[in-house]
């Protein structure tokens, strides 16, 4: 058998086949069980045994050859179907659209600033930049209070316009309690969101950058009760399940008496059972408005109450989607945001 011939005849055929029913004819033809290559192989047993190794070898090779044509010419009309202009697979699963969403702690602080906008608080905001005078002095912690302390401050290198105080970047959003007041008259209720800034070392809870919102409610006959109704209120309309609240006695110059706040939830399902669940956390500082800050406004002396809070974001955020660590909001991981 000429195995030179039927080599070539093999190679031409194939370069001119172009469906794969012509395809499955020429492979019939070359490889099929009654191919003239398989014929050859039967007749092999008949030659020497020198012979059979010699030919066996070639037409081995041959076979070989044969069969990476069929693959490859396979390969490339199925990649041609689908390529081809006028093909369209309509089995095949569409293409999903990557579609954008709300980092969690902006879908985090509209909740909240809605829930107090139901209840008739507007939003204020204020510089980022702050004076040493409206972050401390003005709210009873002048230079040398132990109550500094308390905020380890990032102090920016520059003094305000007209030189009066040092500038820091805020430590609380607090400052707008002087800041509003100086320039509104009660009765009113406000909130301020924004970021604040704090040099202290971070762990789960705690990060150098962070939001609160503050919020201010001025008027006559206001009390820690109003305050307590309205929280209560908000945390249930933030979370939409029962929610349990406790006020701890604390210390903050700029309020009298001062308290923190603390919330637990229990989780709905097994599933949302994160180290946040079950513990209680403290969400917020808060207390009544000290006379001190109502004579800095220019306020007739006794008239008006007030309280005041400062809520942490990232705390509210951490329970509302089961995050056991701050410090994954700003971290560049996308990952972290596609859960949400
Ligand atoms: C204050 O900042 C007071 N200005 C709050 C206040 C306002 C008291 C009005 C009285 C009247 P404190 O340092 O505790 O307080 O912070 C308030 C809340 O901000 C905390 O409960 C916590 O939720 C959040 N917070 C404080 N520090 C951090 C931090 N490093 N990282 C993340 N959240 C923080």
């Amino acid at each position: 058998m000429d195995l030179k011939q039927l080599k070539k005849d093999a190679e031409t055929g194939i370069s001119l086949i172009k469906n794969t029913l012509d395809l499955e004819k020429w492979r019939i033809k070359y490889l099929g069980r009654k191919s003239a290559l398989s014929l050859f192989f039967n007749s092999l047993s008949k030659l020497s045994l020198k012979e059979k190794k010699e030919q066996g070898q070639k037409a081995n090779a041959i076979r070989q050859l044969f069969s990476s044509l069929y693959e490859k010419k396979k390969n490339d009309l199925e990649s041609n179907l689908s390529f081809s202009s006028n093909f369209i697979d309509i089995t095949q699963p569409g293409e999903k659209i990557h579609q954008g969403h709300l980092h969690p702690l902006t879908s985090t602080l509209n909740d909240i600033t809605n829930s107090f906008q139901k209840i008739g608080f507007s939003i204020i905001e204020g510089p980022e930049i702050e004076t040493e005078y409206y972050n401390f002095d003005a709210l009873n912690i002048p230079a040398g209070h132990p109550a500094r302390e308390m905020w380890d401050t990032l102090w920016v290198k520059s003094e305000n316009k007209n030189g009066e105080s040092k500038m820091l970047l805020r430590t609380h959003t607090s400052p707008m309690q002087v800041r509003f007041m100086e320039t509104n008259e009660p009765p009113f209720r406000i909130i301020v969101p924004g970021k604040c800034f704090r040099y202290e070392a971070t762990d789960t809870s705690h990060e150098i950058q962070f939001h609160q919102i503050e919020g201010l409610m001025v008027g006559e006959n206001i009390s820690l009760s109003n305050f307590k109704a309205i929280i209560e209120e908000v945390v249930k309309d933030i979370f939409k399940q029962k929610v349990l609240i406790r006020f701890r006695p604390s210390y903050f110059p700029f309020v009298a008496p001062g308290v923190e706040v603390d919330i637990k939830i229990k989780p709905k399902t097994k599933n949302q059972k994160s180290k946040i669940h079950n513990e209680w956390l403290e969400i917020m500082g808060a207390g009544m408005v000290h006379p001190d800050l109502f004579k800095r406004a220019g306020y007739v002396t006794n008239r008006w109450q007030g309280f005041a809070f400062g809520l942490g974001i990232e705390r509210i955020a951490m329970i509302k989607y089961h995050i056991d660590d701050i410090r994954l909001f700003f971290s560049p991981d996308v990952r972290f945001l596609e859960q949400f």
